[in-house]
């Protein structure tokens, strides 16, 4: 087998989870710029992933063949066609197509054109437009930030007062800034919520087994969202017949839409869904990358290399294929404080002991060297991942793996999964 040099871009969970597997298949990793944690999974690159003059100008001396960009803001931002641009094959979409990212007003607009199925909305500019609109929805809208907020510009509004609240908050608070200076309403849905990824050149595509995250910080779907508490796949809920629907529906008159509008999507495509109690699949929201830490039981639990199928995807050359993965599971450590604030500096213990597993895997999100020992360095720390025969398994094994790390204020949960038990 021949190896390839990739770069991959960011530094997060997501990022160690796509060093690791191509590593894992024989390959050379460079992060740009990873972190320590890493390990020997990446050789970390000196260079900032919010500037997309060095990453270019690095991607081209290191004569890397493949580069993936892991967060959203590059590539709304235009990382990829720079890279592009450059001749370095690249996963990751353009900011032309990323926008059904960066603006979920285009988004809906996209979706309503394409009739994909998705919640009525409107989308407002002014308090007083918002408060207009807000008399035309029955029930309580969802009050959504246009632009990127960092998973915090969405309200699920319980009461019509909670909407007014949060719609006057982004225009004319300031919250969220240009973000919420655009803001959609939508009507909410009801159902269950599932991730759907898929790999695509713009006309094909190969989908990963769904998974479901836990953005609660609390056990039992409670407290205040996170960037994701823990995640696991594949979601029972998501059976061949919604499988089926989302690829006609969905995913088929997406890229559709994408490709006639001229700005294919080469990349991960996610789709947020909720699945309704007719097994009806609904649009939440597109990304326009991985997302962690889902991406984590996918690619731990991936049972083909990924690689070939990343290097088709960036050359246009890549076919249909559902992705077949062993169930696996991801459990979130969280730092003293998260998600309002993060402590660091907190010794981490007990990430030797599974260092020799074969089936557990820790990734890490936000950690650092501290002398002789591992200790916090932001808000979540670490994803420990477990794969194994069956689902249950998969859950107890990185329940299990994840009580024994341990630091001072750990917060995690207990039930990641426990829908799908
Ligand atoms: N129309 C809706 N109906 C019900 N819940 C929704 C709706 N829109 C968003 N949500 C909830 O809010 C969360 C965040 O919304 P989303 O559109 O995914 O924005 P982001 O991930 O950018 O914060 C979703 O995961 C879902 O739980
Ligand atoms: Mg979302």
């Amino acid at each position: 087998m021949s190896t390839t040099r990739v770069m991959i871009v960011g530094n997060g969970g997501r990022e160690h989870a796509l060093a690791w597997r191509l590593t894992h298949e024989g390959h050379e990793v460079l992060a740009a710029p990873g972190r320590e944690g890493y390990g020997d999974d990446a050789r970390r690159l000196d260079v900032d992933a919010g500037d997309p003059e060095a990453l270019v100008a690095r991607a081209r001396d290191e004569r890397v063949e493949l580069a993936v960009v892991g967060p959203e803001q590059p590539l709304v931002d235009g990382l990829a066609d720079r890279l592009r641009d450059a001749g370095i094959p690249t996963v990751g979409p353009s900011a032309a197509a990323a926008e059904l990212e960066g603006s979920k007003a285009a988004a809906k607009r996209f979706m309503v054109e394409h009739d994909v199925p998705t919640a009525r909305h409107e989308t407002v500019r002014t308090l007083a437009e918002g408060l207009a609109a807000l008399e035309r929805f029955e029930a309580p809208p969802v009050v959504k930030a246009d632009g990127l907020a960092a998973g915090k510009g969405v309200t699920v509004a319980e009461t019509m007062d909670e909407a007014r609240a949060a719609l006057r908050e982004c225009l004319e608070g300031g919250a969220f800034g240009a973000a919420g200076r655009t803001v959609v309403l939508e009507q909410r849905l009801r159902g269950q919520e599932v991730s759907l990824f898929a790999l695509t050149d713009g006309s094909a595509a190969a989908t990963f087994l769904p998974a479901q995250d836990h953005k609660r910080l609390g056990e039992g779907d409670t407290g205040p969202n996170t960037g994701g508490m823990g995640a696991y796949a594949p979601a029972p809920i998501y059976d061949e017949a919604v499988a089926a629907k989302v690829r006609s529906r969905i995913l088929a008159p997406t890229l559709a839409g994408l490709r006639a509008q001229g700005r294919p999507f080469v990349g991960v495509l996610f789709v947020g869904l909720m699945i309704d109690d007719a097994g009806e699949p609904w649009v939440i929201e597109y990304n326009c990358r991985f997302g962690d830490p889902e991406v984590q039981p996918l690619l731990f639990g991936l049972r083909v290399p990924l690689l070939p199928r990343l290097l088709d995807a960036a050359h246009g050359r890549l076919r249909d294929e559902v992705l077949p993965g062993d169930p696996a599971a991801t459990v979130v450590l969280a730092s003293a404080g998260y998600p309002r604030s993060s402590h660091v500096g907190d010794r981490i213990e007990g990430l030797e002991a599974l260092a020799g597993e074969a089936d557990v895997k820790a990734f890490h999100a936000g950690t650092r060297r501290a002398g002789d020992a591992w200790v916090t360095d932001g808000g979540r720390v670490l994803g420990i991942c477990a794969r194994a025969p069956s689902l249950p398994a998969a859950l107890d094994r990185a329940r299990a793996a994840a009580e024994s790390v341990r630091f001072d204020g750990v917060q995690m949960r207990r039930d990641i999964g426990a829908r799908a038990r």
